[in-house]
Formats: structure tokens, C-alpha cells, sequence
């Protein structure tokens, strides 16, 4: 199982806030998502959450002040600095942000500030008078001038039982924007790739649509892992409501039209285009722009026009293009007239069971054929964990085409 943070080094920072006990649940998913992570904490973080609850989690010990001989940090001050990939520091305080800008380094968390060179992301935390201060407003924008990312803070409810600006960035946010950021330096940062998702809606009238099973979550599966290895991914879907994914744009494809408008137009700047969407074969002749009422029609018949095969009509020979088929019957035989007929680099067979099991599930059990006919029959594995399978071959592909 591929774990986005596997084999990445992280020290969070932790400050005298309120939204400090929220450090404890952003460390445990730092941590189940494959990092290493090192808690700092200032001595205003222990007066409200203590350092034994960041061991517990983190399987580490915990610095919290510099001159503790049996922390890393007091056997060699810059130690953290000099081994981690990213640091977070969430919440940070109005004092820890003024002291970032000013180069104060008079604990763990400011010192590893000063001394490291890896990216900082700061999230902070305050009462809302406190964050729109002048002093803070200049900090944030030196900091932000400095290459600090500096997420949140948001409107919200308070400590204080105000509402207003200030509180914390959602832990998942923070969670985001890390394997984001560490991405950058990914083995596919300099790769630009298109993904649809989803089943397209072709109107009937203003009310109903003619749709299908498609969950859109092997796409989003495939644009997280392209994402989390540096890509830059554009994500073309009809879901509604729109997912949101921290570093993938997303576009709006809803029908079959609007998605071969949006793909055709975005893979034109595109590396890969990797067709997971189900998009419809037919649409309506005509979409009545009034609800066709159930007393008008005793029987009602429709008339279905063939829609555009997006990517068959795609011809850009420097264009990996990469497709699904979800077939219920001769899976191998229709999946490889497809990747013919389109002209495609890679086909993902998938068998669909008459249950429909396939949608929805976070789970997939694919076939891969590329063009020359090799077959690659894989075992039922996570979504995401297939979709960096497939960024592996277009990775391959891509390489030896240039
Ligand atoms: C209960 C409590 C909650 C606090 N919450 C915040 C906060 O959310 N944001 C903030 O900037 N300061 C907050 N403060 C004030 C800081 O703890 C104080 O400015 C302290 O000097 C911060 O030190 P540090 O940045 O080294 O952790 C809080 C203080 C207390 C007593």
C-alpha cells in the first residue's frame, strides 16, 4: 500500500494556542499517512497539551525546550532542521509569527524556523483583533514575501465564543497542502496531465438526466497520486457537488459535449490525458427546456443521438492518452478493439459485475493492455494505489518517447 508521505521527514511545530490540542489529530495523520514526525513544542504549547500525548503518536520523543541534553535538539540544535523535508508549524501564535520574521530563535520551534531549509508551512491560530493587528498583518506578509506558505487562518467559531477570523486551518487542509508541498520536488514535477471523472449528465429537460454508475473516484484517485508525486494535474468532471482537491484544477464537464470541449482544449498543454470518466455514448436528440410532464405522454419513447468519442478524436502524437473500458462481457476482445480503434498508448480493462460492485468502491481490479498488446493482469488493489500504478507507466511512456 503506497503511503503519500513514505520515506518524508516532518517537524510540527506546536504553540501556545487554543487549537493547540488540534496538533494531536494532524499529527496521528501525518503519521498514517507514511511520515516521520518530529513534535516541537513551545513551553506556552505544554501549558495546554502535554508531550506525552505527541510521543504517543508520533512513536517519538519530543523537544521542547533547547537545552534538554537528552533531546536531539539539545545534542545538536540544528539537528531537526538540518534532516526534514517539511515544517509545519500549526497552530502558530501571534508571538511565534512575530518571532519568525524577526529571526528570534529562542526555542525548538523558532530555531528549526532559522535553521532549516526546507519548505515551512505556518497555519495560524488567534483571536480575530489579534490577527488583523498591523504588527501581525506585516509578519504574516514577510513571511509570506520570505516563501512561507501561510494557510488559513479562517472565519469561524473562536475560543473566545466570538465568531470571526482566526481560527486554524482544517487539519485535513494542513494534511493537503503538506503532500503538496513535498510533492514539488516529485518524480513527475515537471509532467502536466489532464484526468476526467465521473459519469456525464445529458439533460432531458431542466429536471432529469440520463446518467450512470460511475462514482468519479477512480479519477480522483488518479489525480491524488499523480498530485502527490508533483504533477501538475487538471481534473475535468461532472460531479456535483465538485471535489476539492488542494493542487488539482478543477473544470466543470458535465455533459458529454462540455467534457470533450474542456479535454480536447486542456490536452492541447497536456503531457497525458487519462480518460477515466464514463462518459455517455448517446444523448437526447432533443432536451426539452420545460419538465416534460407524466400526463402529457401514456408512453414515452426517446430518441438518442451518438455522442463524440473524446479521445478517439484526439490526434497528438507527443500526447500519452490513456483510457478505461468497464465491460460486463468479452472484457479482453472490447478492451483491445478500444485501445485500437482510439489509438491509445494504454487501455485499464475493468470487469463489470452485474452488481455494478466496481462503482463506488474504493477498491479496483483492472487488466492493463498498452499498444503493443502486453497485458498486465493486476490484483484488486486500492484506487489510489492503481492510480500511481498507471502514473508509473505513463511515467515509463513519457520517458521514452523523449
Ligand atoms: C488559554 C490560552 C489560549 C491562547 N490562545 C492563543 C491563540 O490561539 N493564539 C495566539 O496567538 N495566542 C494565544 N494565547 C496567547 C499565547 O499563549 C501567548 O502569546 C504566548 O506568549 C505564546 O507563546 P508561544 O508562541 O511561544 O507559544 C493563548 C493563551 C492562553 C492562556
Amino acid at each position: 500500500m503506497k503511503k503519500p508521505l513514505h520515506n518524508c521527514s516532518i517537524a510540527l511545530g506546536v504553540t501556545g494556542s487554543i487549537a493547540s490540542y488540534k496538533a494531536l489529530d494532524l499529527a496521528s495523520k501525518l503519521v498514517q499517512q507514511g511520515a516521520s514526525v518530529k513534535a516541537l513544542l513551545t513551553s506556552g504549547a505544554t501549558k495546554i497539551v502535554t508531550p506525552l500525548a505527541f510521543t504517543a503518536i508520533t512513536h517519538k520523543s519530543v523537544s521542547v525546550n533547547l537545552y534538554d541534553p537528552n533531546s536531539d535538539i539539545g545534542m545538536d540544535h540544528v539537528s531537526v532542521a538540518k534532516s526534514i523535508n517539511l515544517l509545519i508549524i500549526a497552530p502558530a501564535t501571534a508571538n511565534t509569527i512575530a518571532k519568525l520574521s524577526y529571526g528570534i530563535s529562542d526555542n525548538p520551534v523558532t530555531t528549526t524556523y532559522l535553521a532549516t531549509k526546507a519548505p515551512v508551512l505556518v497555519a495560524p491560530a488567534m483571536d480575530g483583533n489579534m490577527f488583523s493587528n498591523e504588527a501581525t498583518q506585516t509578519n504574516i506578509n514577510i513571511l509570506k514575501d520570505r516563501g512561507v506558505y501561510i494557510l488559513g487562518p479562517y472565519e469561524g467559531h473562536l475560543a473566545s465564543g466570538m465568531e470571526g477570523i482566526g481560527r486554524m486551518a482544517d487539519t485535513n487542509e494542513i494534511l493537503e497542502w503538506a503532500k503538496l508541498i513535498i510533492a514539488k520536488n516529485g518524480d513527475m514535477s515537471n509532467v502536466k496531465i489532464v484526468v476526467t471523472a465521473g459519469g456525464t449528465k445529458e439533460p432531458l429537460d431542466p429536471i432529469r438526466v440520463i446518467t450512470n454508475r460511475s462514482s468519479g473516484k477512480m479519477g480522483i484517485a488518479i489525480a491524488e497520486a499523480a498530485r502527490d508525486r508533483g504533477a501538475s494535474v487538471k481534473l475535468i468532471t461532472s460531479l456535483d457537488p465538485q471535489p476539492n482537491i488542494v493542487g488539482v484544477e478543477i473544470i466543470d464537464g458535465e455533459t458529454a459535449e462540455e467534457m470533450a470541449i474542456q479535454t480536447k482544449l486542456h490536452a492541447q498543454m497536456a503531457d497525458a490525458i487519462i480518460m477515466a470518466a464514463a462518459v455517455s455514448d448517446w444523448k437526447p436528440t432533443d432536451s426539452s427546456l420545460a419538465k416534460i410532464k407524466k400526463d402529457d405522454l401514456s408512453n414515452m419513447s426517446l430518441d438518442l443521438t451518438k455522442t463524440e468519442d473524446i479521445i478517439g478524436s484526439i490526434n497528438d502524437p507527443k500526447l500519452i492518452k490513456v483510457a478505461f473500458a468497464a465491460e460486463t462481457q468479452n472484457l479482453l476482445k472490447n478492451a483491445k478493439l478500444k485501445l485500437t480503434a482510439k489509438k491509445l498508448d494504454l487501455i485499464v480493462a475493468n470487469e463489470v459485475k452485474q452488481t455494478g460492485s466496481v462503482f463506488g468502491s474504493d477498491t479496483n481490479k483492472v487488466i492493463l493492455i498498452d499498444k503493443n498488446g502486453r497485458e498486465e493482469d493486476l490484483p484488486e488493489m486500492r484506487k489510489y494505489d492503481l492510480g500511481h500504478l498507471i502514473i508509473d507507466r505513463v511515467k515509463a511512456m513519457i520517458e521514452a518517447r523523449t
